[in-house]
């Protein structure tokens, strides 16, 4: 069996830090230890050099983490990423349902896929839940992509057979027979798992989103996602298609989408009901700060889905979001939060891009952390890049404040190397680091 270990500062979360203590009470760090990795899975930790019986890559020096766990992103949408002066409803018209025709083409779903899925293991995220496009070519290639890189990817076909323009629309029965298709081959073949995609409300007739309930309840441990309550102008678009609804939020749960597995990007333009609808079914946002501002969306509240109970994860939702980066992501979550008078700790952010967000998903035996057992998929990184950078965390008194500076200054750029389940996916160009 192949045995490989890794020498770093190990970093991760063993329980839910709370929002906003500094303490590093939910924190495992053990600085300069070597993770030890059999079979695709870890095993171990260790301070001494586990010897020649290893394959040792040597990254002292370096923070080592779980990978990232992107909970909401686009894959046809880089294309579009970094499109300017819109709010949601134009943006989708002008930049992203235009981008997204052209999917319809294999060569282009395959091209898309593989540039995607490269990108995120170059941002140092292993595992995510993916928007492809309405085309099941699109979610085909997708899944193939992942698959090959042994990446974990939670994702289906869109569904949207209404307000969308030609090229970019199925229909109820065609879509139905589409996703047991998908179902069929990907869902829980390898790290694959299938959602129902319902891209948002407005883009689907009742009868489709019914139809997504349904198949949501046919099998054990299908996921759903989509959008929610992202803009003002949004959700009064969908009070006007679904009179009868309480909320946004509500017609998705009179379809029988909301549940345990369902992952709702956005979720800013809620109430105290809505807050306890999703406590109540297990449902999670998708918090996509990045999104949030460059589209003049919103400030979310996190504190009050956390007093609700509701769960939050983190995601880049490029191309509305404008970098891959859990870092990026992260340090825009802590702004957007300040806005609201909220400090959330360095911890409540990296767990909600990987523990917590793991957690959310119900794979937390899976992924997540660096605890025995779970997948070794790991990122790698400097624990800073140029001479500000150094300077900060030269000055750091405690390791939240080390890691704070971390989160906000790094991005990418700090990557040193990605594995996904043990095997070496990402090392830094121009650096040719020794692989597993
Ligand atoms: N709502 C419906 N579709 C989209 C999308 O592609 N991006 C974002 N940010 N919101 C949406
Ligand atoms: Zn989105």
């Amino acid at each position: 069996m192949m045995r490989t270990a890794i020498r770093g500062d190990l970093l991760d979360l063993v329980a839910d830090p709370g929002l906003t203590s500094t303490e590093p009470r939910a924190v495992r760090f053990d600085a300069d230890h070597w993770l030890l990795i059999e079979g695709g899975r870890i095993v171990g930790r260790q301070p001494q050099d586990p010897g020649d019986g290893w394959h040792r890559i040597d990254h002292a020096g370096r923070l080592v983490t779980p990978g990232f766990i992107d909970t909401h992103v686009h894959m046809p949408q880089l294309e579009v990423i970094a499109s300017h002066g819109t709010e949601l409803l134009d943006w989708l018209n002008t930049y992203t349902f235009p981008a997204e025709t052209r999917y319809a083409d294999p060569a282009v779903s395959r091209a898309g896929a593989a540039l995607f899925t490269d990108a995120l293991l170059a941002h140092g995220t292993t595992a995510a839940v993916v928007f492809p496009t309405v085309h099941k070519v699109s979610a085909e290639a997708l899944f193939e992509a992942a698959a090959a890189r042994g990446m974990r990817c939670i994702t289906g076909k869109v569904l949207m057979d209404r307000h969308a323009p030609d090229g970019l629309r199925d229909d109820v029965e065609q879509a139905e027979r589409d996703c047991i298709d998908l179902i069929d081959r990907w869902h829980g073949r390898g790290r694959q798992a299938f959602a129902l995609t319902v891209r948002f409300a407005p883009c689907s007739t009742p009868a489709q989103l019914a139809m997504a309930g349904r198949l949501l309840a046919s099998r054990p441990g299908l996921y759903m996602q989509t959008h929610v309550a992202e803009n003002r102008a949004e959700v009064a678009w969908v009070a006007e298609l679904f009179p009868q609804a309480r909320s946004y939020l509500d017609v998705y749960h009179r379809h029988g989408l909301l549940g345990p597995r369902s992952v709702l990007a956005h979720g800013i333009w809620l109430d105290d009901a809505d807050r306890a609808l999703l406590a109540e079914t297990g449902a999670q946002i998708a918090h996509c700060p990045s999104s949030n501002l460059f589209l003049g969306s919103g400030l979310i509240g996190w504190q009050a889905l956390a007093d609700r109970g509701a769960a939050v994860t983190l995601a880049s939702d490029v191309g509305g979001g404008t970098s891959l980066s859990m870092h990026r992501t992260m340090a825009e979550a802590y702004k957007v939060q300040a806005l609201n008078g909220l400090k959330l700790s360095a911890w409540a952010l990296l767990s909600a891009a990987t523990r917590g967000a793991a957690c959310a998903l119900h794979l937390d035996d899976e992924i997540g952390s660096l605890e025995a057992g779970r997948s070794a998929d790991i990122a790698v990184w400097d624990w800073a890049v140029g001479p500000v950078a150094a300077l900060r965390d030269a000055r750091a008194r405690s390791l939240h404040e080390r890691v704070f500076a971390w989160i906000t200054l790094a991005d990418e750029r700090n990557l040193a190397q990605t594995f996904v389940a043990g095997v070496s996916r990402h090392t830094r160009a121009g650096r040719a680091l020794e692989t597993a």
